[in-house]
């Protein structure tokens, strides 16, 4: 079968690697991919969010599977797109229709969501201009630190943490009456500050029944030991220890079960990845967000502990045909270390040359930001390389990605020296 992969990061590396190792694959395509996923399929010249333009590629290159790595296609509804297409009958895309993307793509929705369902989550109320003045006064009620939270997608940086009311206060305002961000801040959900160790989770699933991928934790801020602005991730490591058997019941039991029940109740046609970002409060697993699409850096330790054909398993997922699957998980640790830009996640320089890659040979290199450029491999973005090591224990693990680090070069390389460090 011939499959469309879309989406250009670390996560569609690990994706593509993943899915280029089935029998059953005949031609993998990325769109737009980068210098990494060149190497497992086809990159093509596309805009993720052109439909048209992707419809046409389905036909000439005969796709069987379109995989979105990305939430923006789930949000603005690729799914239906190509469901209602009676023309391309046979085509299938992994992922929630439009309306089930929502969980996503508006944070009131989800909210609003695991209260009708009772999904353990923080206390939280929504505003709009209209009752900016009720949104301030629910501030002053609440205690410090505050949580405010743009309701739709705003490229990861729609999360406010503030500790002084003050600041918060001006936060709100600047949300709701100057949309500081865009569209994204027309509502804002205000919430309780949860405290406690967050860990990534992810479901395969086709609506009705679903499979269980490892877990993993991310490191979001730049600086050792948790410091310093939050990034897209700095790494991640898997399988997390906090994340025991009996903790996983809960999350199984609260927070899975009822979500799927609750799409199903609701008629929201789901079919794909649900990632299910969670806080651990005194063992009690709580929903911070969820999340449409799987996680990056997480899928770079996520498909290299899963033994199984993936493609097997997608196409039964879009296809709604989970309930035989099974899934086998490689038991031993896996973590990635993050090389970024010096300077992101703020100001930094793109286009540099990127050596050493032909020397590693103890971890996977899965590319983010890089491109081809003729004949050489340059820097294009502020997460570039996410250096994978699975092995036999984490110290074996952390070891081996560090030391491949040390093979690998460009202008101002920047990477966190302490991941998986707090979990070993
Ligand atoms: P997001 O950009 O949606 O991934 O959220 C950014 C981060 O904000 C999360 O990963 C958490 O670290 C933090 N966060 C979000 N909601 C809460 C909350 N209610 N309490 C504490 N931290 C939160
Ligand atoms: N690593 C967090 C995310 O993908 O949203």
């Amino acid at each position: 079968m011939n499959v469309l992969l879309l989406g250009s990061g670390g996560r569609e590396h690990a994706l593509a690697w993943k899915i280029a190792q089935s029998p059953l694959l005949n031609r993998l395509y990325i769109a737009p991919g980068n210098a990494g996923t060149g190497s497992a399929g086809t990159n093509l010249d596309l805009d993720i969010l052109n439909f048209e333009q992707i419809r046409k590629i389905v036909i000439e290159k005969q796709i069987d599977l379109i995989v979105p790595g990305p939430e923006e296609p789930l949000v603005k509804g690729i799914y239906d797109f190509f469901s209602k297409d009676r023309a391309l009958g046979g085509i299938s895309v992994l992922g929630p229709s439009g309306q089930g993307a929502m969980l996503e793509g508006s944070k009131d929705f989800a909210k609003a969501f695991m209260s009708r369902h009772g999904i353990p989550t923080a206390k939280y109320q929504s505003f709009e201009k209209t009752t900016v003045n009720d949104g301030l006064n629910f501030l002053r009620s609440l205690k410090p630190p505050f949580v405010l939270k743009a309701d739709g997608l705003a490229a990861g940086k729609g999360v406010v943490i503030e500790n002084s009311l003050q600041a918060a206060e001006a936060c709100l305002t600047d949300m709701l009456l100057n949309e500081k961000f865009g569209q994204a801040s027309r509502k804002v959900v205000i919430e309780e500050f949860l405290s406690g160790i967050e860990l990534s989770v992810f479901v395969l699933t086709d609506g009705n029944d679903y499979v269980l991928l490892p877990e993993a934790k991310d490191y979001k801020r730049v600086g050792e030991g948790d410091t310093g602005l939050n990034t897209g991730g700095m790494g991640a490591v898997s399988p997390v220890p906090f994340a025991t058997k009996l903790f996983m019941e809960k999350i199984k039991a609260q927070i899975i079960a009822p979500t799927l029940d609750g799409l199903r109740n609701e008629k929201l046609d789901y079919r794909g990845f649900i990632f299910f970002g969670l806080i651990n409060c005194d063992g009690n697993p709580k929903v911070i967000e969820y999340n449409v699409r799987m996680g990056d850096p997480e899928t770079e330790v996520v498909m290299p502990r899963i033994k199984s054909d993936i493609l097997p398993l997608l196409l039964a997922a879009a296809k709604g045909e989970l309930k035989q699957a099974r899934i086998e998980i490689d038991e031993r640790p896996a973590i990635t270390v993050m090389l970024v830009s010096g300077g992101y996640p703020e100001k930094y320089a793109k286009g540099k040359q990127i050596a050493g890659l032909d020397r590693i040979q103890d971890s996977l290199v899965l590319h983010a930001g890089t491109k081809a450029d003729s004949g050489k491999i340059v820097t294009n973005g502020g997460r570039v390389l996410a250096v994978t090591s699975l092995k036999n224990s984490l110290e074996e693990a952390r070891a081996a990605s560090y030391n491949s680090i040390s093979k690998i070069d460009f202008e101002n390389k920047y990477f966190r020296k302490d991941i998986g460090l707090d979990v070993m």
